[in-house]
C-alpha cells in the first residue's frame, strides 16, 4: 500500500437526466470515475462513489406526459434502467439515488434558506415567452420559428442550424411553441436569483487555487472576467421539482437542486450504513471530495456550486475533474449512422470490459474529446488484452497443468525481472492517481510485451519436448504466472471481472500490498478462459441495432429516447401474466381534444357489455378526432384506472406503429362487436 495513511474520499459523477437512456458518452464518464474509485480502494483508501438520477425539470415533465404516465412513474422507470445499465458496465456505486428524494428536498431547502439568510438571494420581475395554450413559460429550446437572418423555417429559439446565427427567441419570425404549436406571448413573472457577483473574489481565488484543470480554469476565467451575472434559480409552475419554501407556484430550477443531489445521495448512504456524514461536509476537515463531470457543465460545478457551498458554510470540492466528449469514428455520435449507441444496446452485443479497457487506454487528465474508433477498438482490445495479457497466463497454464499439477515452482528463477515489474507499481499508481489512465495502460502493456518476450526467449514449448529439462519449463512458466499476477493487479481497477477470474485461477487475491511476496510453491486452480476476443460481427450487429428502425423521426430528442427505450424492453412475461390481460374490442364513439395536452386525445369507448369508458390515448399526432369516431380499437379493459392531470383514464388503447403520424388502430370490421374478447 502507499505509504500515506488511509484517505477518506467521496467521489461523484454527474447525475444523468432521467428523461432518456444512458448512452456511451455517459458510460465514458462513469467508467472513468469507477476506475479511479476502484484504484483508490485497491490502495486501501476509504473511497465512496455516489451518484443519482437528475429527475427534475420541464423536459422530464413533458416526456412523462407524452408517455401518459406521471413524472414520478417516469423517473422510477428511468432510474431502474440507468441502474441496470451502470451495473452492466460494472460501475461500483456506493449509492445511486434520485434528486426527487426527501433528503434532496431537505438539503435544497436548507441551503436555500442559508443563502437567503446571507442575503444572497434577489427577486425581480422578468419577461419571458409564455405558451398560452399549454400555460407554461417556454425556455429558448422550446420555441421554434424562422431564422431572422437566412429565413430557414423551423429553427430553435436561440440559434439557426442552417446559417449558424445566434439570436434571442424574440427575434424569430413567426415563433411558435415547440410544445403546443401556439404563438408564444410575453409574460412577466417574479424570479429568484442567486447573487453570484458577490462571490467574485472568492471564485477568482478558487480559480487560481489549482483545484481545476488549467483548461477548465481558463474557460471559467472568461466568465469572471466578463463580469458575473446573477443566476436565475427559480421556475414557474407547472414544473416538476421542489417548490421554493414560502413561495407558492415557484420551483427551484433543476440545476439548483441537481448538485445538491450529490449531498443527498451521500446522506442517504450514511443513513443506511452509519457512515460518518458530517466529516465530509464541514470546511477544513481531512476528507476529500471530487466531482467527475463532462466539459459541458463546468460552469455549474466550477462557479455556481462552489459559491453556493461557500455561502451555505459547507466545504467546497477538493477538485473537479472534467473530461471531454465521446465521439465515435471521429464524429459526433449520430443516430442515422448507428453510432449513437445506448449503454443497453452495447451490452446486448459486447462485454463491458472491452470498452472499459478501451476508454482507459484513451483517457488522460485533460478535457480533450475521446474517440471510440470501432476498428481500433477491436484491434486494440484483441491485441492488448487477449493477445498480450491473457496470453501470458494461458500459455504458461497449459504446461503447468500437464507437467506440474498446477503447482508453481518453489523458487523464483528471475528475481530481477519480477522486481522490475513490481517496481513499476508506484509510477503506475501515480498515473492512476493523476487520471492518466492512458499512460498507465501504456506502461502495463509495455510490461506485458516484456513478459511475452521473456517466455518467447525461453521457448518452454521446445524445452518441454526435451528430456530432463522439466525443471526449466517449470521455472519459466512459474515466472510467467508471477508476472501475470503483477499485471492483473495493475489492471484490476479497469478489468474487475477479469481480475476476479484471475484471482480464482491464481488462487490468491490480487492485492497491490501483497505483490512483494511472489507466489512460490503455490497451488493454482484450473485455468479457464478469462475473456473472449471481440468478433467484428458483434460490433456490426451493435451498429445495426443502433440505427433508427423507421424513417419518421419523432418530434423531439427526448421523445425519441422514450420511444426507443419503450421498444427495447425485452424481458419476457409468463403466460399467466399475459392471461391476466382482458383485451376487448372497443368502438370509439367520441374523441376530443384535451386542453393543455399536446399528444393526448380523450376517447369515449363503447365496450358493449362492459359499458362505456373514458380513456386518454397519445394518438393526437396521427389522427384528427373526427377521423376516429366509428373506428374500432383493441382495449386493455382491466387496467386499473389511472388519475392523470386531465382526468381519470379507465383503460388503455392498443395501436401499432412507431409513433408520430404512424399509429394504426383497427379498421372497423364486420362481425367485430364492441366488448368482444380479443384472443
Ligand atoms: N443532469 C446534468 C448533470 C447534473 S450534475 C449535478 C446532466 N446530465 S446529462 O445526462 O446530460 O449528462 C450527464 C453527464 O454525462 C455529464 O457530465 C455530461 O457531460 C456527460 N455526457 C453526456 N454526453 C456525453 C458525451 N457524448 N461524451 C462524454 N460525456 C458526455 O448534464
Ligand atoms: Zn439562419
Amino acid at each position: 500500500m502507499a505509504a500515506n495513511a488511509t484517505r477518506k474520499i467521496l467521489v461523484t459523477s454527474a447525475l444523468p437526466y432521467a428523461n432518456g437512456p444512458l448512452h456511451l458518452g455517459h458510460m465514458l464518464e462513469q467508467v472513468q470515475t469507477d476506475i479511479w474509485v476502484r484504484f483508490q480502494k485497491s490502495r486501501g483508501h476509504d473511497c465512496l462513489y455516489v451518484c443519482a438520477d437528475d429527475a427534475h425539470g420541464t423536459a422530464i415533465m413533458l416526456a412523462a406526459e407524452r408517455l401518459g404516465i406521471s413524472p414520478e412513474q417516469h423517473i422510477d422507470i428511468m432510474r431502474e434502467r440507468h441502474i441496470r445499465d451502470s451495473d452492466g458496465f460494472l460501475i461500483d456505486f456506493a449509492n445511486y439515488y434520485s434528486t426527487h428524494s426527501l433528503e434532496n428536498r431537505k438539503w435544497s431547502e436548507e441551503i436555500y434558506q442559508r443563502l437567503k439568510a446571507n442575503n444572497h438571494i434577489a427577486t425581480r420581475e422578468i419577461t419571458q415567452a409564455f405558451d398560452p395554450e399549454k400555460e407554461l413559460f417556454l425556455a429558448d429550446r422550446f420555441i421554434k420559428g424562422t431564422c431572422p437572418r437566412c429565413k430557414t423555417a423551423d429553427q430553435y429559439g436561440d440559434n439557426c442550424e442552417a446559417c449558424g446565427a445566434t439570436y434571442s427567441p424574440a427575434d424569430l419570425i413567426d415563433p411558435v411553441s415547440a410544445i403546443s404549436g401556439a404563438t408564444p406571448v410575453e409574460r412577466e413573472s417574479t424570479h429568484f436569483f442567486f447573487k453570484l457577483p458577490e462571490f467574485e473574489a472568492m471564485l477568482k481565488q478558487w480559480l487560481d487555487s489549482d483545484t481545476l484543470q488549467p483548461q477548465v480554469a481558463n474557460k471559467l476565467r472568461e466568465w469572471t472576467d466578463a463580469g458575473l451575472q446573477e443566476w436565475d434559480i427559480s421556475r414557474d409552475a407547472p414544473y416538476f421539482g421542489f417548490e421554493i419554501p414560502g413561495e407558492p407556484g415557484k420551483y427551484f430550477y433543476v440545476w439548483l437542486d441537481a448538485p445538491i443531489g450529490y449531498i443527498a445521495s451521500f446522506d442517504n448512504y450514511c443513513q443506511r450504513t452509519g457512515h460518518d456524514f458530517d466529516a465530509y461536509l464541514q470546511p477544513g476537515g481531512d476528507t476529500e471530495l471530487y466531482h467527475f463531470i463532462g466539459k459541458d457543465i463546468i460552469n455549474f460545478h466550477g462557479l455556481f456550486w462552489p459559491a453556493m457551498l461557500h455561502s451555505a458554510g459547507l466545504r467546497t470540492p477538493t477538485a473537479i475533474f472534467a473530461h471531454g466528449f465521446l465521439t465515435v469514428n471521429g464524429t459526433k455520435m449520430s443516430k442515422s449512422r448507428g453510432t449513437f449507441i445506448n449503454a443497453s444496446t452495447y451490452l446486448d452485443h459486447l462485454d463491458a470490459e472491452y470498452l472499459r479497457y478501451y476508454f482507459a487506454a484513451k483517457l488522460g487528465d485533460s478535457v480533450d474529446d475521446i474517440d471510440l474508433n470501432l476498428e481500433d477498438f477491436i484491434q486494440r482490445v484483441n491485441s492488448d488484452v487477449v493477445g498480450k495479457v491473457v496470453n501470458i497466463a494461458s500459455r504458461c497454464a497449459g504446461f503447468l497443468r500437464k507437467g506440474f499439477d498446477n503447482r508453481l515452482a518453489s523458487e523464483c528463477a528471475e528475481p530481477d525481472l519480477l522486481k522490475e515489474f513490481i517496481g513499476a507499481g508506484e509510477p503506475i499508481a501515480a498515473l492512476y492517481e493523476q487520471r492518466e489512465f492512458n499512460k498507465a495502460i501504456r506502461e502495463i502493456i509495455a510490461l506485458a510485451d516484456k513478459a511475452n518476450q521473456y517466455i518467447d526467449g525461453k521457448k518452454p514449448w521446445v524445452l518441454a519436448k526435451e528430456e530432463g529439462r522439466e525443471s526449466e519449463v517449470h521455472a519459466v512458466c512459474s515466472v510467467g504466472i508471477n508476472l501475470f499476477r503483477v499485471l492483473m493487479t495493475y489492471l484490476k481497477p479497469v478489468l474487475p471481472v477479469m481480475a476476479d477470474k484471475s484471482e480464482a485461477f491464481l488462487n490468491t487475491s490480487l492485492d497491490w500490498t501483497a505483490l512483494e511476496s511472489p507466489l512460490l510453491d503455490h497451488q493454482l486452480a484450473k485455468f479457464k478462459p478469462l475473456i473472449q476476443r471481440i468478433d467484428p460481427e458483434q460490433v456490426e450487429a451493435m451498429i445495426e441495432a443502433s440505427k433508427p428502425s423507421e424513417e419518421p423521426a419523432p418530434n423531439t430528442p427526448s421523445e425519441q429516447a422514450g420511444k426507443a427505450e419503450a421498444s427495447t424492453a425485452s424481458d419476457t412475461i409468463a403466460f399467466e401474466d399475459f392471461a391476466k390481460i382482458d383485451l376487448r374490442v372497443g368502438l370509439i364513439t367520441a374523441a376530443d381534444h384535451v386542453e393543455g395536452a399536446d399528444k393526448l386525445l380523450k376517447l369515449t369507448l363503447d365496450l358493449g357489455e362492459l359499458g362505456t369508458r373514458q380513456v386518454f390515448a397519445g394518438i393526437k399526432s396521427a389522427y384528427l378526432p373526427e377521423q376516429l369516431v366509428g373506428m374500432h380499437t383493441v382495449v386493455v379493459a382491466n387496467l386499473a384506472p389511472r388519475k392523470m392531470r386531465f382526468g381519470v383514464s379507465e383503460g388503455m388503447v392498443l395501436a401499432a406503429g412507431p409513433g408520430g403520424e404512424d399509429i394504426y388502430l383497427l379498421q372497423p370490421h364486420d362481425g367485430a362487436r364492441p366488448g368482444m374478447q380479443v384472443k
